[in-house]
């Protein structure tokens, strides 16, 4: 991206060497993600110019000095947060907000602040210490986890972002049940992986809410129980009215909404259609100024309410991959569904454009051998 609001453009860039603790990666296949184009349009800050891209799975091409954990050849998902391992937050089990990494997020460069693209000498920053949209991005080791090498590279890059974020929301995030119910706003990858993490906890009741009915044929065919078309009318009324009513009559809502969208609206619809001592969390990325009004007296002292935040569904990245790959690769977990359509690099303003029109669940960039 040479500057936010305009299309990608395909350029040759220069790319260094891994330093101390990093690794070369050959790109196998990398999903686009909303959160990419939320990077073009503004949603999100951005370093420009910068590689976008941040759901992607490849070949471990070289290694840097000091580093062990893999090795040229190894098949890798990327994360998009670095976690050390050893900072206050990663020690007290919340690595996804690794003290480490967020000055990196922002900067567009690695954890030196360092970026390893350049184009005539001048640097060309990497969103979220990654940048996968090419065929060879230098990353972080520890931003890197091993994978079995039979796992195709389409299904790999989806555990980068939206597969952990959608999934991690309910098993970390939440820590759903079993026999909860649930109700999802939003089922593009991120929301249908919500779904595919309740069913996998065990959850009662699934509601999927979308405006787009392709997303809800495909949100069903994941384990949804139920779909409302949030294009039809209230979707506050509708998810309460599947949810059976408590002995004073009132409609009595989910336990758990997720919010899948990045909005404030759909957030405090979450919020509404959670039951009394239910939980929302906030899933998606909203813009900068985004804000929701909160009654304090209905939603935290009478019904005690809660509203989660969510960043990278909670996850312990080294963990939840090896998890989900290893859940996958037994076929417990059904990553096919989510990929729409493989494309060449060339087409990734044509996957922003599909995006846009809610045509798919992922587009997945796929590179030549
Ligand atoms: N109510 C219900 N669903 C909606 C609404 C709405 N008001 N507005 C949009 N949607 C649906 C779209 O139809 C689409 O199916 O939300 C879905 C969003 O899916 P994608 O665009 O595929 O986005 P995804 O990649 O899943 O990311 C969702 O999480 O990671 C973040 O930045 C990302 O905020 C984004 C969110
Ligand atoms: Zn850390
Ligand atoms: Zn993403």
């Amino acid at each position: 991206m040479k500057g936010q609001d305009q299309p990608l453009e395909i350029t040759e860039l220069d790319l260094a060497d891994p330093k101390d603790g990093e690794v070369m990666v050959r790109l196998g296949a990398c999903g686009v993600c909303h959160s990419d184009l939320s990077a073009v349009n503004g949603t999100l800050p951005a370093m420009t110019p910068c590689v976008l891209g941040h759901e992607g799975a490849g070949v471990v091409e070289k290694v840097g000095p000091g580093v062990t954990s893999v090795g040229p050849g190894d098949h890798v998902v990327l994360s998009w947060v670095p976690q050390c391992g050893r900072c206050y937050t990663c020690l007290r089990g919340q690595p996804q907000l690794c003290e480490m990494s967020f000055a990196t997020a922002l900067s567009g460069g690695l954890l030196d602040g360092t970026s390893r693209f350049s184009l005539d000498g001048l640097p060309v920053y990497q969103m979220t210490a990654s940048g996968c949209f090419t065929e060879y991005t230098t990353v972080p080791s520890i931003s890197v986890v091993k994978v079995d090498p039979d796992m195709p590279f389409d299904k790999a890059a989806l555990l980068g972002c939206g597969v952990l974020t959608g999934m991690g929301a309910v098993r970390n995030t939440a820590r759903v049940e079993e026999g909860a119910t649930v109700a999802v706003i939003g089922t593009g990858g991120v929301g249908l992986s919500v779904i595919l993490g309740a069913k996998l906890a065990g959850a009662a009741q699934i509601i999927a809410v979308d405006i787009s009915a392709d997303k809800l044929e495909l949100a069903e065919g994941l384990g949804a129980t139920d779909v409302v078309d949030a294009s039809a009318g209230n979707p506050v009324a509708a998810v309460q009215a599947l949810t059976g009513t408590t002995p004073a009559g009132m409609p009595r809502g989910v336990d758990y909404a997720f919010e899948v969208v990045g909005s404030a609206p759909t957030v405090e619809q979450a919020l509404m259609m959670t039951r009394r001592g239910g939980t929302a969390v906030a899933v998606g990325v909203p813009r900068m100024d985004a804000t929701i009004n909160l009654s304090l007296f209905a939603h935290l002292f009478l019904n005690e309410r809660r509203l989660v935040g969510c960043v990278y569904g909670s996850s312990n990245v080294q963990r939840d991959v090896q998890l989900y790959a290893d859940l996958y690769m037994r076929g417990r977990l059904d990553l096919d569904a989510l990929v729409s359509r493989t494309i060449p690099l060339d087409d990734v303003n044509g996957a922003f454009d599909a995006i846009e029109k809610g045509e798919v669940a992922r587009s997945v960039i796929v590179f030549d051998g």
